[in-house]
């Protein structure tokens, strides 16, 4: 697998993730565990942040301990499904400002088509993170990398729930500077282009649309 590639493997997140595949998990569970586990594959996505040190006092002593440098950080979320992983991701950085970009597969050509873009006026300055539960074809998250790299962002990340292996392709060789962070890749994609087991559409399972 590609080094850019990071699968996290860790027992509470493939609990959580075969609860989002089960499909007969309720709109509420769904949405609440889709947001833990964007907490959990946080965790992960952010173990390069850079840490300097400040004097504190504990209770015994004083000391030099370590504390985050504060670099400045964007969650984006492909809308609608990536919604659902912005909570998970500013309960571990509060900080992160959020900018929302809209776009949905159109369903017979599978392209995506943009129908929103709203970014933090500094975006340029920031670390971005690109988040949606579905890598399928990797269209979607090849375009919104376009958009945030025409911002002029230099550090950017992409965490999904759920990667097919088309879709890790076609994200690795249009943007070999982008790290991918997903829980599972998956064996792949059917002849609608959802990812085979997958969760079904993320979006609505999330929203309670169908
Ligand atoms: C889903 C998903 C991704 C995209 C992945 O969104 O949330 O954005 O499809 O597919 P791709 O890798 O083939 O581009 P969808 O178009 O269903 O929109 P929604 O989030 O509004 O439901
Ligand atoms: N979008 C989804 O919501 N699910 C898939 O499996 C593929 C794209």
């Amino acid at each position: 697998m590609n080094e850019k590639v990071h699968v996290v493997n860790h027992p509470l997140l493939s609990h959580k993730l075969t609860i989002l595949r089960d499909k007969d998990t309720s709109t509420k569970d769904f949405r609440e565990i889709v947001s833990e586990i964007g907490m959990l594959l946080t965790y992960e996505a952010t173990r390069d942040l850079p840490l300097t040190t400040k004097e504190i006092e504990t209770p015994i002593c004083k000391m030099e301990a370590p504390t985050l440098k504060g670099k400045k950080f964007a969650v984006v979320p492909i809308l609608r499904a990536g919604l659902g992983l912005v909570d998970g991701v500013l309960r571990m950085v509060p900080s992160a400002r959020v900018g929302h970009l809209g776009m949905y597969r159109n369903e017979e050509t599978m392209e995506p088509v943009q129908y929103f873009c709203k970014m933090p006026r500094d975006v340029a300055e920031r670390d971005v993170l690109i988040v949606d539960p579905m890598l399928a074809t990797g269209g979607s998250a090849n375009a919104a990398i376009d958009i945030i790299k025409g911002y002029g962002c230099k550090n950017i990340k992409l965490m999904v729930l759920v990667a097919a292996p088309k879709g890790i392709e076609v994200v690795t060789a249009k943007h070999p500077d982008v790290d991918i962070y997903c829980g599972a890749v998956d064996q792949g994609l059917n002849e609608n282009s959802y990812i085979v087991p997958g969760l079904g559409d993320a979006g609505d399972r999330i929203f309670g649309t169908k």
